[in-house]
């Protein structure tokens, strides 16, 4: 494909979901700045970053939005899903609790996007195999059902996240 040199060609935006604390703000700060945060606060509200990626030479503009697990704490959620090209659907796997949770983050993403959204199953904290409570075997199965991509992540050693988003954004591509 033939394309003008320099500027941003493509935009991706990118959603983030999932329970509260399973470290959605965390994967976005390890992708965008190479930052974790220990004592991070609950979102409020709707934030995005944007980074660029380099795939097949073309610059690719990430925008990963991040909003609240927490019901009282989000914004409207229709605009937070519109246009998304990619979701990563985000548990924590030392806590069972936000693993059957998934099933109802995939159902919103269903009512508010069409189907072709790429969509990645992520297990995040795999730092914390001692206390994990999903085995990898229960996500990559779910995954599988649904037809997602799976990985497991850890936003505080940096394991799979790049990859994580990568995987995404080069399937939009
Ligand atoms: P909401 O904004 O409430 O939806 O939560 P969130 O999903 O954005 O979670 P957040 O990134 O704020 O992380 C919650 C807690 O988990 C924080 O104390 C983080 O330091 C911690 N945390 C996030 N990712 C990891 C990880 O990969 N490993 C470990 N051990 N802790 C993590
Ligand atoms: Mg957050």
């Amino acid at each position: 494909m033939d394309s003008p040199i320099g500027g941003e060609e493509y935009l991706f935006k990118i959603v983030l979901i999932g329970d509260s604390a399973v470290g959605k703000s965390n994967l976005l700060s390890r992708f965008a700045r190479n930052e974790f945060d220990t004592n991070s606060k609950a979102t409020i509200g709707v934030e995005f970053q944007t980074q660029v990626v380099e795939i097949e030479g073309k610059e690719i503009k990430a925008q990963i939005w991040d909003t609240a697990g927490q019901e009282r704490f989000r914004a409207v959620t229709s605009a937070y899903y519109r246009g998304a090209l990619g979701a990563l659907v985000v548990y924590d796997i030392t806590r069972k609790l936000t693993f059957d949770g998934i099933k109802r983050w995939l159902q919103e993403l269903d009512t508010q996007n069409d189907s072709s959204i790429v969509r990645m199953l992520v297990g995040n904290k795999c730092d914390l195999e001692n206390i994990r409570e999903v085995s990898t075997e229960d996500g990559k199965s779910l995954a599988e059902t649904e037809g997602m991509f799976f990985m497991e992540t850890s936003a505080l050693d940096a394991t799979n996240v790049q990859t994580a988003f990568e995987i995404v954004i080069r399937e939009i591509y």
